[in-house]
Formats: C-alpha cells, structure tokens, sequence
C-alpha cells in the first residue's frame, strides 16, 4: 500500500523574494527557526556553523545563497564579475568534504562564463538564479531516483540502521539514505529505524529521529556505542548511510563514526550499503586517502548543549568525517542505478 509521506525541505525559496529561507537545524528538533539569508557572509555561516548541513543540501543553498545575493552585487558587469568571484571563494571555504558544494560552485561559474564577456548584470543575475534552481530540483529528483533504485535492496520486514542524517534535512529533500528506507516505506514494506545519535553534533539524534518520527516512520535512536551489542543480538538486517565524498576506487568519507558502522557490519556478514547521488561521486579523486577530511571545532567535543562535558581545555580531535574503504561497502545506490564500489570508475550509468 502507498503512503503519503509528508516531506521536509531544509531551504525555501518563494518567486520574487528578496532572501533565502533556511530552516536552522541548529535548533531542531526543539524549535523550528526560519534564517532569512541575502548576503554571502550570511550563507556562508549558516554552512559553517551547521545551521544548514548534508552535502546535497550544502551545495543547493551555497548557490540559490550565491544566487539571491547577487541582486545586491555592483551593477555593472566588471565590479558585478569581481564580487561574483569573491563570493565563489569564500563560500568554496566552508566545509571542505562535501564535494557538492563544489559541483554547484563550479555549476554558477561556468553559467556565468557561458553568458559571455558583454553580457549585462541583468543577464548574469538571471543565469545565476536558474542554475542555482536546476541544481536543486536536480538533486531532489536524484533523492526520488536513489529510493527506487535503492528500496528492492531492503528486507520486507526488520530494522536498519542509519549513521548521521542523510535525510530530507541533508537534500533538497526526500534524503538519500532515508530517501531508500522512505521508498520502502511507501511500498509497504515493515521497517524499522535505528538512528545512531552521532556524536559529537547529534545528527541522528537531533535530525533522523524528528523527520522520521514527523513522517510516521518507526524511529529508535540508539547511541552510537551501541550498534555492535545490537548486531550481535541479530537486531539489525542491514545499515544505510549517504556520503560526502566517495573516491574512484569506491572508497567513501562519511560522517565520523561511518567506518566503525561498515567495520561492524563486516564482522556479522549485515549489508552496509551507501546512498548518494552521482555528483557526490569524484572521479578527480583516486582513492580515500586524498579526500580532505574537515576538523572542526574542540568545543563542539568537549560541550554539550552549551555545557562543558571535559575538563576546560582537555585536548580533543574532531575530525568530522572518515573514510570507508571500498572493501567495506556492500553497494552505492545512485540515481543512476547501484554500483558495485569497486565498479565506479568504470559504471556508465
Ligand atoms: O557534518 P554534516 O552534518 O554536514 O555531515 C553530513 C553527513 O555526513 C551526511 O551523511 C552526508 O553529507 C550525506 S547527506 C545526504
């Protein structure tokens, strides 16, 4: 039987608004906060601080952000092309894993550049808006594709298990990894969710767990040291995760805490599988190891909820991302079908 699903977009953009709306996911699920962005600066710290977050969906406010912004660019074409320039780099400075944001960077500079050198301001600011919009309705289709690729893969019954958020929250909405489980849903199938809470920022607590639960998808969030205990008790069928970046060989970075998922589900013979769409795939990039991993800031380790957890000052890592190895990886769900990782470089689609 189908299901409505009720879905959840983490930006807005109404024809002819002066700004970009983004829902703060800094705040959920407590409250529901609407940022109202129109300048560069502004949508870079929303990227940074994680007020929006998910490669997709970085990559879509990046440029609808760049796109709103550049109506208060100069209005003539030479000091219009020098701000569109800065505005192209800082915002490529805000989380250097995500490879979608640079596909939609890269997007915005080549329409600009296929304007022409006489091109107007008009002109610019016209080919900028619709292909930052393309980029959007691109990946949300992309997310619709992933889940009927990716549903035929998941168990009639049971639960799996997901790692971060890679949800409507993290795309132009429907989500990849839970975009799969939401498809499967809708075809009927009896699935439960285990969310890890994914520390240190929660994303799966805070995140997977509200657009599940709003979606009336059954959602349990478990503690990130608690997965292997449940695999052994034979609680989970299989585990589903997105991607940031995944490499030429297959390999894939992924929220911290993605390697000990696939490392896990190696050692009780569960399917680890991995929902992206093509353009998180880097064919530039050979192999895990070149992929730039971001580190983020000590206190979001040592404090939780604004209180601090550690002595003032302990040393800590963050590195927000890991790498998987090909090896680990059961299969790559895109929205041009599933691939075996080892199969990427090579896979036409
Ligand atoms: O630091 P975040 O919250 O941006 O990390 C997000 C993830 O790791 C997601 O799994 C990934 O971006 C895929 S989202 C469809």
């Amino acid at each position: 039987m189908l299901r409505a699903v009720d879905r959840v977009s983490p930006f807005a953009l109404h024809p002819g608004a002066s700004h970009l709306r983004v829902l703060d996911q800094r705040r959920l699920p407590g409250e529901e906060v609407w940022l109202a962005l129109d300048e560069v600066e502004g949508v870079a710290e929303a990227i940074e601080s994680l007020a929006v977050r998910g490669a997709p969906a970085i990559g879509c406010v990046a440029a609808l952000g760049l796109a709103v912004a550049a109506r208060g660019f100069p209005d003539e074409p030479a000091g219009f092309r020098v701000a569109l320039a800065s505005a192209l780099q800082r915002l490529a400075r805000t989380r250097p894993t995500a490879v979608n944001l640079f596909v939609a960077l890269d997007q915005l500079a080549a329409a600009a550049a296929a304007c022409g050198p006489d091109a107007s301001t008009t002109a610019l600011r016209a080919a900028l808006l619709e292909t930052a919009m393309r980029h959007a309705d691109d990946d949300l289709a992309s997310c619709h594709a992933i889940g009927r690729f990716g549903a035929p893969l998941l168990p009639d019954r049971g639960t799996i298990l997901t790692h971060c958020n890679a949800g409507a929250l993290a795309t132009a909405g429907y989500g990849t990894a839970l975009g799969v489980i939401r498809r499967a849903v809708e075809l009927g199938k009896q699935l439960r969710v285990f969310a890890d809470e994914t520390r240190p920022v929660l994303q799966g607590a805070r995140l997977t767990a509200w657009e599940l639960q709003r979606d009336g998808i059954d959602v349990t969030v478990i503690a990130d040291n608690m997965a292997g205990a449940l695999m052994a008790k034979g609680e989970i069928a299989a585990a589903i995760v997105g991607a940031d970046r995944i490499a030429r060989n297959g390999d894939v970075a992924n929220k911290i805490g993605t390697y000990t998922v696939a490392v896990l589900c190696r050692h009780h013979g569960i399917p680890f599988y991995v929902a992206a769409p093509w353009t998180t795939i880097d064919r530039a990039i050979a192999s895990g190891a070149d992929i730039p991993i971001e580190d983020r800031g000590a206190d979001e380790v040592r404090t939780h909820g604004g209180r601090l957890m550690t002595p003032v000052d302990i040393a800590v890592r963050n590195p927000a991302f890991d790498v998987t190895p090909a090896a680990l990886v059961t299969a790559i769900i895109t929205d041009r079908g599933v691939v075996a990782p080892g199969d990427i470089a090579t896979f036409a689609g």
